[in-house]
Protein backbone atom coordinates (compact mmCIF):
# COMPACT_ATOMS: atom_id res chain seq x y z
CA UNK A 1 0.00 0.00 0.00
CA UNK A 2 1.26 3.46 -0.90
CA UNK A 3 1.70 6.17 1.68
CA UNK A 4 -1.68 8.02 0.27
CA UNK A 5 -3.93 5.14 0.18
CA UNK A 6 -2.74 4.50 3.51
CA UNK A 7 -3.11 8.04 5.24
CA UNK A 8 -6.65 7.92 3.33
CA UNK A 9 -7.28 4.79 5.04
CA UNK A 10 -6.32 5.94 8.39
CA UNK A 11 -8.09 9.61 7.59
CA UNK A 12 -11.24 7.24 6.99
CA UNK A 13 -11.12 5.49 10.08
CA UNK A 14 -10.95 8.33 12.28
CA UNK A 15 -13.96 9.79 10.74
CA UNK A 16 -15.78 6.65 11.40
CA UNK A 17 -14.59 6.53 14.84
CA UNK A 18 -16.09 10.44 14.77
CA UNK A 19 -19.07 9.59 13.19
CA UNK A 20 -19.69 6.63 15.63
CA UNK A 21 -18.58 8.68 18.96
CA UNK A 22 -20.98 11.33 17.86
CA UNK A 23 -24.30 9.37 18.11
CA UNK A 24 -22.93 9.12 22.07
CA UNK A 25 -22.60 11.75 24.88
CA UNK A 26 -19.41 10.86 26.97
CA UNK A 27 -19.80 10.96 30.20
CA UNK A 28 -16.21 11.37 32.61
CA UNK A 29 -16.59 9.55 35.90
CA UNK A 30 -16.82 11.87 38.87
CA UNK A 31 -12.52 10.75 39.72
CA UNK A 32 -11.53 11.95 36.49
CA UNK A 33 -12.23 15.78 36.82
CA UNK A 34 -12.57 16.03 41.32
CA UNK A 35 -10.19 18.88 41.38
CA UNK A 36 -10.84 20.35 38.23
CA UNK A 37 -13.93 20.94 38.75
CA UNK A 38 -15.71 20.91 42.19
CA UNK A 39 -18.04 17.15 42.33
CA UNK A 40 -20.68 18.47 44.41
CA UNK A 41 -21.95 20.33 41.32
CA UNK A 42 -24.39 18.77 39.11
CA UNK A 43 -22.78 17.40 36.02
CA UNK A 44 -22.35 19.75 32.97
CA UNK A 45 -24.68 17.75 29.90
CA UNK A 46 -23.95 19.75 26.94
CA UNK A 47 -25.79 19.21 23.83
CA UNK A 48 -26.95 15.52 25.00
CA UNK A 49 -30.45 15.76 23.59
CA UNK A 50 -31.39 12.75 21.21
CA UNK A 51 -28.05 10.95 22.28
CA UNK A 52 -26.76 7.99 23.69
CA UNK A 53 -25.17 6.82 26.75
CA UNK A 54 -22.00 4.49 25.83
CA UNK A 55 -22.53 1.46 27.44
CA UNK A 56 -19.39 -0.52 25.63
CA UNK A 57 -16.42 0.04 24.11
CA UNK A 58 -15.15 3.71 23.37
CA UNK A 59 -14.09 4.17 19.33
CA UNK A 60 -11.70 6.75 20.52
CA UNK A 61 -9.27 3.48 21.80
CA UNK A 62 -7.85 0.63 20.11
CA UNK A 63 -10.54 -2.36 20.45
CA UNK A 64 -8.94 -4.50 22.73
CA UNK A 65 -9.61 -8.68 22.33
CA UNK A 66 -12.40 -10.14 23.64
CA UNK A 67 -10.27 -12.36 26.32
CA UNK A 68 -7.55 -9.56 26.94
CA UNK A 69 -4.55 -11.00 29.03
CA UNK A 70 -2.06 -8.69 30.96
CA UNK A 71 0.23 -8.10 28.25
CA UNK A 72 -3.10 -7.06 26.47
CA UNK A 73 -3.45 -4.37 28.72
CA UNK A 74 0.01 -3.76 28.62
CA UNK A 75 -0.55 -3.52 24.56
CA UNK A 76 -3.55 -1.33 24.42
CA UNK A 77 -4.19 0.69 27.66
CA UNK A 78 -0.91 0.85 29.49
CA UNK A 79 1.30 4.13 29.34
CA UNK A 80 5.30 3.24 28.38
CA UNK A 81 6.41 0.36 30.72
CA UNK A 82 9.89 1.30 30.22
CA UNK A 83 10.05 1.51 33.95
CA UNK A 84 8.60 -1.88 34.70
CA UNK A 85 10.57 -3.46 32.22
CA UNK A 86 13.95 -2.50 33.38
CA UNK A 87 13.03 -2.81 36.59
CA UNK A 88 12.03 -6.54 35.90
CA UNK A 89 15.35 -6.89 34.22
CA UNK A 90 17.62 -5.76 36.91
CA UNK A 91 15.76 -7.70 39.11
CA UNK A 92 16.88 -10.74 37.21
CA UNK A 93 19.57 -9.53 36.88
CA UNK A 94 20.03 -9.54 40.56
CA UNK A 95 19.16 -13.08 41.00
CA UNK A 96 15.68 -12.17 42.90
CA UNK A 97 12.71 -14.74 42.93
CA UNK A 98 10.56 -15.04 39.36
CA UNK A 99 7.63 -13.58 42.17
CA UNK A 100 9.36 -10.68 42.63
CA UNK A 101 10.82 -10.17 39.05
CA UNK A 102 6.33 -10.54 38.53
CA UNK A 103 5.95 -7.98 41.08
CA UNK A 104 8.99 -5.67 39.46
CA UNK A 105 6.90 -5.93 36.04
CA UNK A 106 3.46 -4.89 36.91
CA UNK A 107 4.58 -2.79 40.29
CA UNK A 108 3.55 0.34 38.65
CA UNK A 109 0.24 -0.60 36.47
CA UNK A 110 -1.53 1.71 38.14
CA UNK A 111 0.35 5.10 37.68
CA UNK A 112 -0.08 4.91 33.61
CA UNK A 113 -3.38 2.42 33.37
CA UNK A 114 -5.59 3.24 35.80
CA UNK A 115 -5.43 5.57 38.89
CA UNK A 116 -1.84 7.29 40.21
CA UNK A 117 -3.07 8.25 43.43
CA UNK A 118 -2.02 5.29 46.25
CA UNK A 119 -0.96 3.19 42.90
CA UNK A 120 0.41 0.51 44.94
CA UNK A 121 -2.76 -0.51 46.60
CA UNK A 122 -4.69 0.11 43.43
CA UNK A 123 -2.22 -2.28 41.17
CA UNK A 124 -2.41 -5.09 44.23
CA UNK A 125 -6.13 -5.18 44.07
CA UNK A 126 -6.12 -5.64 40.36
CA UNK A 127 -3.37 -8.82 40.50
CA UNK A 128 -4.53 -10.17 44.00
CA UNK A 129 -6.97 -12.98 42.52
CA UNK A 130 -4.62 -14.20 40.31
CA UNK A 131 -0.70 -13.91 41.89
CA UNK A 132 0.47 -15.26 44.78
CA UNK A 133 -0.07 -13.38 48.24
CA UNK A 134 3.76 -12.67 48.46
CA UNK A 135 3.69 -10.82 44.63
CA UNK A 136 0.28 -9.12 45.83
CA UNK A 137 2.05 -7.26 49.23
CA UNK A 138 5.07 -6.42 47.48
CA UNK A 139 3.36 -4.38 45.05
CA UNK A 140 0.70 -3.00 47.78
CA UNK A 141 3.76 -2.05 50.10
CA UNK A 142 6.12 -1.11 47.59
CA UNK A 143 4.64 2.98 47.71
CA UNK A 144 4.77 3.27 51.37
CA UNK A 145 8.46 1.42 51.41
CA UNK A 146 10.07 4.00 48.67
CA UNK A 147 9.87 6.36 51.36
CA UNK A 148 11.65 4.84 54.33
CA UNK A 149 15.36 3.97 54.12
CA UNK A 150 16.63 0.51 54.97
CA UNK A 151 20.85 0.77 54.95
CA UNK A 152 20.71 -3.11 55.52
CA UNK A 153 19.83 -3.56 51.51
CA UNK A 154 21.57 -0.41 50.62
CA UNK A 155 18.29 1.65 49.98
CA UNK A 156 17.94 5.34 50.99
CA UNK A 157 15.36 7.65 50.72
CA UNK A 158 14.95 8.69 47.11
CA UNK A 159 16.65 11.91 45.70
CA UNK A 160 13.84 12.34 43.11
CA UNK A 161 11.37 12.39 46.09
CA UNK A 162 13.05 15.28 47.05
CA UNK A 163 12.79 16.82 43.88
CA UNK A 164 9.33 16.09 43.05
CA UNK A 165 8.02 16.59 46.37
CA UNK A 166 9.61 19.15 48.23
CA UNK A 167 12.77 19.08 51.30
CA UNK A 168 9.96 19.27 53.96
CA UNK A 169 7.34 16.26 52.64
CA UNK A 170 6.76 13.76 55.29
CA UNK A 171 4.46 10.77 54.74
CA UNK A 172 1.15 11.14 56.20
CA UNK A 173 -0.04 9.06 59.61
CA UNK A 174 -1.46 6.83 57.94
CA UNK A 175 1.33 5.96 55.59
CA UNK A 176 3.77 5.59 58.93
CA UNK A 177 1.79 3.19 59.82
CA UNK A 178 0.98 1.21 56.98
CA UNK A 179 5.19 1.00 56.89
CA UNK A 180 5.43 0.18 60.89
CA UNK A 181 2.82 -2.52 60.18
CA UNK A 182 4.79 -3.33 56.82
CA UNK A 183 8.07 -3.96 58.50
CA UNK A 184 6.66 -6.91 60.68
CA UNK A 185 5.04 -8.51 58.18
CA UNK A 186 6.65 -12.26 56.57
CA UNK A 187 6.75 -10.50 53.44
CA UNK A 188 8.44 -7.08 55.06
CA UNK A 189 11.62 -8.15 52.58
CA UNK A 190 9.89 -8.93 49.41
CA UNK A 191 8.47 -6.04 49.34
CA UNK A 192 11.84 -4.26 50.11
CA UNK A 193 13.28 -5.96 47.10
CA UNK A 194 10.82 -4.55 44.76
CA UNK A 195 11.99 -0.95 46.13
CA UNK A 196 15.67 -2.00 45.21
CA UNK A 197 14.78 -3.08 42.04
CA UNK A 198 12.35 -0.26 41.37
CA UNK A 199 14.72 1.75 39.07
CA UNK A 200 13.65 5.68 38.85
CA UNK A 201 16.88 6.49 36.17
CA UNK A 202 16.28 5.15 32.74
CA UNK A 203 18.86 3.76 30.46
CA UNK A 204 18.11 4.70 26.96
CA UNK A 205 20.82 2.14 25.83
CA UNK A 206 18.86 -0.72 27.57
CA UNK A 207 15.71 -2.30 25.33
CA UNK A 208 13.77 -4.51 27.25
CA UNK A 209 10.87 -6.42 25.57
CA UNK A 210 7.45 -7.79 27.25
CA UNK A 211 7.92 -11.11 25.78
CA UNK A 212 10.85 -11.55 27.68
CA UNK A 213 9.05 -12.16 30.61
CA UNK A 214 6.33 -14.73 28.96
CA UNK A 215 7.17 -17.76 30.77
CA UNK A 216 7.58 -15.84 34.26
CA UNK A 217 3.92 -14.57 33.96
CA UNK A 218 3.08 -17.68 32.68
CA UNK A 219 4.46 -19.56 35.97
CA UNK A 220 2.91 -16.84 38.31
CA UNK A 221 -0.16 -15.53 36.73
CA UNK A 222 -3.06 -17.34 36.47
CA UNK A 223 -5.03 -15.72 33.31
CA UNK A 224 -8.16 -16.35 33.53
CA UNK A 225 -9.84 -18.32 30.85
CA UNK A 226 -12.35 -15.76 30.24
CA UNK A 227 -10.02 -12.81 30.10
CA UNK A 228 -9.20 -10.08 32.48
CA UNK A 229 -12.57 -8.29 33.78
CA UNK A 230 -14.78 -11.27 32.32
CA UNK A 231 -14.07 -13.60 34.98
CA UNK A 232 -16.20 -13.33 38.38
CA UNK A 233 -13.06 -12.34 40.29
CA UNK A 234 -13.10 -9.81 42.85
CA UNK A 235 -11.10 -7.31 41.13
CA UNK A 236 -12.57 -8.27 37.60
CA UNK A 237 -14.51 -4.88 37.50
CA UNK A 238 -11.48 -3.09 37.64
CA UNK A 239 -9.89 -4.45 34.59
CA UNK A 240 -13.36 -3.83 32.56
CA UNK A 241 -13.39 -0.49 33.61
CA UNK A 242 -9.81 -0.07 31.88
CA UNK A 243 -10.86 -2.02 28.99
CA UNK A 244 -14.23 0.34 28.71
CA UNK A 245 -13.37 3.39 30.96
CA UNK A 246 -16.09 5.89 29.34
CA UNK A 247 -19.22 3.73 30.05
CA UNK A 248 -22.49 5.10 31.48
CA UNK A 249 -22.67 2.66 34.11
FE1 LIG B 1 5.63 2.77 42.39
FE1 LIG C 1 8.38 2.08 40.13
Amino acid sequence: MNDISMLEKAEAADSAAAAEMDKYVIVKSAIYTSGERDPRKPAEQSDAKGKLRLMGHDARLPRMPDKPTLFDFFKYRFGPSTHMLQSARLAQKNGVSEKIVLACLIHDMATGGFIRADHGYWAAQLVEPYVDEEVTFAIRYHQVLRFYADESVGYTYPQSYVRLFGEDFKPQPHLQRAYEDCRKHKYYMSARLLTVNDLYSFDPNVHVELEEFTDVVGRHFRQPEEGLGFDQSPSAHMWRTINWPTRYL
